[in-house]
């Protein structure tokens, strides 16, 4: 576990890419970034965010999804299971980024889903959520360049489209650290690459998963793939968009295959500039990995993180409808949503779910207080991390935190 100390680190790091305001506080930094929400829309509208739905295969009973996020720990822990027990009455939980192989590690102490223990770990916390009556998928991660020696086993360094090094940073053993130069993933490579996404969401559904998310947002490796700024490849990867949304396309088929595409999902974030991503010209570039997507068939659900992921949804202009209109699966929006946001998205049919990421952490039953509104608790940023129950599992549901 990282000494406290090295945290304040990570925290200063987290609130800076999260944008959030200086006191951990997820709703002022929402109401902060983007206004007060929209007053428009009665009370009764909003039963709309309660009632059920099915993302393919999957069927939801509302429409509130818990967005992933990250916590340190290894193999899912006695914590974890509680964690997500915590909140399994979101419609889905979408458990946080695990490494789909070793190489795939960017953070100190993350989980994978590639050995057995992992899978029994997982399946532990899948067991506990469907107990408490709740779905979950997992997000399945390989970082690429945003890595560190230090993660990867001996002698390795961090695989990326090409040779260029990110301006991230990223937790090691040591605090928070400047990545490591990346060497390109050799084409030879790639197949071995997409079956370690095939053999992850095969040991997902083994460890009890409902589904997948391939996670392709954020800058990390299917997104370095996409974008022109990290692949500058001149191979059948890079170049055109056409190459550039290749591997998107692979894995994501591989993945259908193997556990079905009404269990799979992909999440996106098209501006987003985390871990130093960008591109010359993403509007193209996302329509046509949304058309590639659909091409795949049945697909469960594309996740859009819409503008700059924890920040400003609306810095960089982009046409989100545009990418919605090429895909006929189920279609989940996140980024600084609140109830008000959340239900004229859905009212408007611009999304059929909506994710929420920070209200998650201190809200286990988001639901209940977006369903009452209630108010919402805040997080706190020095407890984000470190491996203990200390702002992880202690956060209070409604009933235990007015009560007395
Ligand atoms: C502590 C923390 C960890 C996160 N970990 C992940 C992750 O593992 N995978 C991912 O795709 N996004 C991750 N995110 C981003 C969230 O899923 C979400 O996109 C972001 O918080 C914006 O949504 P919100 O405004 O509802 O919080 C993380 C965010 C936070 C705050």
């Amino acid at each position: 576990m990282p000494a406290r100390a090295n945290r304040t680190l990570l925290d200063a790091a987290f609130q800076r890419w999260a944008g959030l305001s200086p006191d951990g506080n997820a709703a002022a930094g929402i109401i902060a970034a983007f206004g007060p929400p929209p007053s428009r829309y009665s009370m009764t509208d909003a039963s709309i965010l309660f009632s059920p739905t099915t993302l393919g295969d999957i069927a939801l009973a509302n429409r509130v999804v818990m967005a992933p996020r990250a916590i340190e720990g290894c193999v899912p822990t006695p914590l974890a299971i509680e964690y997500y027990r915590q909140r399994a009455s979101a419609g889905l939980i979408i458990a946080e980024a695990t490494q789909i192989n070793p190489l795939g590690q960017g953070y100190l102490n993350t989980p994978g889903i590639y050995s057995q223990a992992q899978v029994a770990g997982w399946k532990a916390v899948t067991d506990a959520v469907h107990a408490a009556g709740g779905k979950i998928a997992l997000q399945l991660w390989h970082v690429g360049r945003i890595s560190h020696v230090s993660l990867l086993p001996a002698g390795e360094v961090p695989v990326a489209p090409s040779a260029i090094g990110a301006n991230a940073q990223t937790f090691t053993a040591n605090g928070m650290e400047q990545v490591s130069e990346p060497r390109a993933l050799r084409l030879e490579e790639i197949p071995q690459l997409i079956a370690d996404y095939r053999t992850a969401a095969r040991n997902a559904i083994g460890a009890g998963f409902d589904g997948v998310e391939v996670h392709a947002a954020n800058g990390y490796l299917i997104d370095q793939f996409l974008r022109d700024g990290s692949n500058h490849r001149t191979d059948e990867y890079g170049g055109s968009i056409e190459n550039r949304t290749r591997l998107l396309a692979e894995v994501v088929g591989a993945v259908a295959e193997e556990i079905g595409a009404g269990r799979t999902g992909v999440r996106l974030s098209p501006v987003t500039p985390a871990n130093d991503a960008h591109d010359s010209n993403p509007q193209p570039l996302f329509e046509r990995a949304v058309e590639r997507l659909e091409a795949i068939g049945g697909l469960a659900f594309v996740h859009v993180i819409e503008g700059a992921t924890g920040g400003p949804r609306d810095e960089i202009p982009f046409d989100y409808a545009a990418l919605k209109a090429r895909f006929s699966g189920g279609w989940v929006v996140n980024n600084g949503y609140d109830k008000a946001m959340a239900v004229a998205a859905l009212s408007e049919g611009r999304a059929d779910a909506v994710a929420f990421g920070r209200p998650f952490i201190a809200n286990p039953d988001l639901v209940t207080r977006l369903r009452l509104d209630a108010p919402l608790a805040g997080f706190n940023p020095d407890t984000l991390y470190g491996g203990g129950a200390e702002g992880y599992i202690d956060y209070p549901p409604l009933e235990l935190s007015t009560a007395g």
